[in-house]
This record gives structure tokens, sequence and C-alpha cells, in this order.
């Protein structure tokens, strides 16, 4: 039986955020911010981020396919590439989980060739057990081990996105 197990609350999620919102708006307070959004995981992550930055930015939105099931591939292909002229901006890539690093490290790799002026990378969640490519988030909202979980964006095979909270999925 599929078990949802309460992990991170709303107000937690919340707290972190607004944080984030206020060192990125510090940050890059002269530069040319872009946020760019990694769907489709990052979808609520990226809505209430962007309400917490204070300086201007523009945003943007990108889509891989990289995963089924609890586990990377390790391999991405481009549902959706960027919208925007990337050239000289600052860009901030918004995921949901960076687990392996293998997903960002292949969007890093594809988003170096656009020549932007930088990348940072924002994740809410970081986790660690799993990594294998040498990446790290410079922005990272909450640090967790191991373990799968969903909610707040995150999904298991496509559902319980919609969960305010995020919770630890037990199979
Ligand atoms: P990576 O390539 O292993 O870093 O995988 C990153 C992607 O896997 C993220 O964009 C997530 O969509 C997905 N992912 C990894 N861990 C979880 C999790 O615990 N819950 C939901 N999605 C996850
Ligand atoms: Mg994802």
């Amino acid at each position: 039986m599929t078990q949802l197990i309460p992990m991170i609350s709303q107000a937690e999620i919340k707290t972190k955020v607004r944080k984030a919102g206020q060192e990125i708006s510090l940050h890059y307070q002269d530069k040319n911010l872009v946020l760019v959004g990694i769907l489709k995981g990052s979808f609520i992550f990226l809505a209430d981020l962007t309400r917490q930055i204070t300086i201007d930015h523009e945003i943007d939105l990108i889509g891989v396919s990289s995963y089924s099931g609890t586990s990377s591939t390790g391999m991405i292909t481009f549902t959706k590439k960027p919208d925007l002229d990337l050239q000289g901006k600052d860009v901030l890539l918004v995921e949901d989980v960076v687990d392996t690093g293998n997903t960002l490290s292949a969007i890093k790799a594809y988003m170096e060739s656009l020549h932007p002026a930088s990348i940072k990378i924002c994740t809410l969640i970081n986790k660690h057990e799993r990594r294998q490519a040498d990446i790290d988030a410079d922005y990272a909202c909450f640090s967790l081990e191991k373990g799968f979980i969903v909610g707040y964006g995150l999904d298991y095979n496509e559902l319980y996105r919609n969960l305010p909270a995020i919770f630890d999925l037990k199979l």
C-alpha cells in the first residue's frame, strides 16, 4: 500500500523560499537575471520563488525528460528549449530536486553553449546520497540525504504534484 508521510510543511517551505528569494535579490542586484525553470517539477517552486524576488527579472522555461519511476537514466532529451535569447544574461536554473545531478549537468552543458554571462543553480531539494555528477546547487532550500519525496510540484509517475506540502513516498 502506498503511504505518504508528511515531511516538510507548507510553513517551512514558505520560510525557505522567502529566504532564497531574498538572497537571490541581493546577489543579482546589478545583473540581468533570468530564472529558467525546469519543467515540470519546478513549476510551483518557480511560481513562489519569482514572487519572493524583489529585483527585475525575466522568466523562461525548459523541458527535459530523463526520468521514469524513481531513478534517473542520465540521458536527457529537450521537450522545450528556452524562448529567450540568453546570451549575456545571468541564468539561474530553477530545479525541484538535484539527485544524481546527471540531469542538471546535461542541462548546464547545453546552457553554456548559449553563452550566458553566468549560470547558477537554485533547487528546492538537494539530495546527496546518489550524487554522481560533479555539480552542486548554489541555492538550496532543503537538504536531504535520501528518500523519494512528492508534493509541491514533485511527482511520482506524474501523481502527487498537487499536494501543498512535501511528503515521503513509501511504496
Ligand atoms: P537527477 O538527474 O538524478 O539529479 O534527477 C533529477 C530529477 O529527478 C529531478 O528533476 C526530479 O524531477 C527527479 N527526482 C529526483 N528525486 C526525486 C524525488 O525524490 N521526488 C521526485 N522527483 C525526483
Ligand atoms: Mg524534474
